[in-house]
């Protein structure tokens, strides 16, 4: 089964892409694709024809994000805490990456058409050493393609996103490349996996289970939540027709709440700002001096400030280039 699928839509399906985009459209959808293994009970077939049946219900759902004109899509294939289930399971999962994304790789040709790139989002170390290696290689050739991004969180957990976030700043802080005081809401979010990407504008659980499994917790606070009661390899076109008409029929009341936020964290860094300078003053022993002066240390700090934390970010770029460079080096 190919990746990228350039199959029709139907009259009524394109009717209804026409429909919905008159209204504002989101650019990037997350996706909870639950209820696989319900799926195959219902249909007396093993598993891990459930878990396939959801690999092709994927392909479908990314040409009808591309259709709809989404760029950018987020899936949860393989949570952390799904090590727990029965070895079988796992092995099962892990093969059908294995053979997923080797196809993936024999692709790039189609990749390359369509500009697609594919990041993997996780602790990927978690991962049998022959998968790490493949996500290497597709990384490294699809890092230049940017039509449309797909991410894949893999051995992923919203938590360990975040722990692995603040270790990477602790590290920043430990090399002498950050200061304590750089570390705000909008580093971390630098920090994330998903770093390249905007926060998601909807958020689809599929299978009607009404909870976020520690998916994607950080980014979707502003994100329109879609609970929808449909197993996952039976999603439908109609069934995303109708997530978007929700986050259109909600979109002045999100998009107030991502502004209000915005503001109070360009409010919330001046004050921290301007909290630095007065500690710097007071340590040189100088007085608060006229507001021209103060300004221009002002200007200082925060230029001072960007200057470490793009050196930072640079650094964990590099980090993360070596890591994947080697594992494609010993595979080689
Ligand atoms: C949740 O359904 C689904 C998963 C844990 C696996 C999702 C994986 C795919 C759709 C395949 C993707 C493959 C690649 C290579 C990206 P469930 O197992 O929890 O089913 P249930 O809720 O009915 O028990
Ligand atoms: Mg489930």
């Amino acid at each position: 089964m190919s990746w990228i699928r350039e199959g029709e839509l139907s009259f009524w399906e394109r009717l209804g892409v026409g429909v919905i985009r008159a209204g504002p459209m989101p650019r990037h959808i997350a996706f909870i694709m639950d209820g696989n293994r319900r799926f195959a009970e219902k249909q007396k077939v093993k598993k891990l024809e459930g878990h396939s049946q959801g690999f092709a219900k994927l392909t479908e759902t990314l040409q009808w994000c591309l259709s709809l004109g989404i760029r950018e899509v987020t899936v949860y294939a393989f949570s952390i805490e799904n090590f727990k289930r029965s070895k079988e399971e796992v092995d099962g999962l892990m093969e059908l990456a294995r053979q997923k994304f080797t196809r993936l790789l024999e692709e790039q040709e189609n990749l390359e058409k369509h500009g697609v790139c594919v990041r993997m989002l996780g602790d990927l170390t978690l991962l049998p050493q022959d998968i790490q290696q493949l996500i290497a290689k597709i990384e490294l050739t699809t890092s230049r393609y940017n039509s449309c991004f797909l991410n894949i969180c893999l051995a992923y957990t919203s938590r360990e996103e975040i722990s692995h976030a603040v270790q990477e700043l602790a590290w920043g802080v430990e090399q002498g490349l950050l200061q304590p005081s750089d570390v705000s809401e909008s580093l971390i979010d630098k920090c994330l996996y998903s770093c390249k990407s905007p926060h998601p504008d909807i958020l689809i659980r599929t299978s009607g289970e009404v909870r976020l499994s520690d998916f994607l917790l950080w980014q979707t606070s502003h994100a329109c939540l879609v609970f929808q009661p449909v197993l996952w390899p039976e999603y439908s076109f109609w069934n995303l027709w109708g997530a978007i008409l929700r986050f259109q029929m909600n979109y002045n009341a999100l998009q107030k709440a991502r502004d209000m936020y915005m503001e109070e964290r360009k409010w919330q860094q001046l004050e921290n700002d301007k909290a630095q300078v007065t500690e710097k003053l007071k340590q040189e022993g100088s007085s608060p001096r006229d507001p021209q002066a103060w300004q221009m240390l002002l200007q200082d700090c925060r230029a001072k400030r960007e200057e470490r934390i793009q050196d930072f970010l640079q650094a964990l770029e590099r980090k993360r280039a070596d890591f994947l460079e080697k594992l494609v080096s010993a595979s080689a």
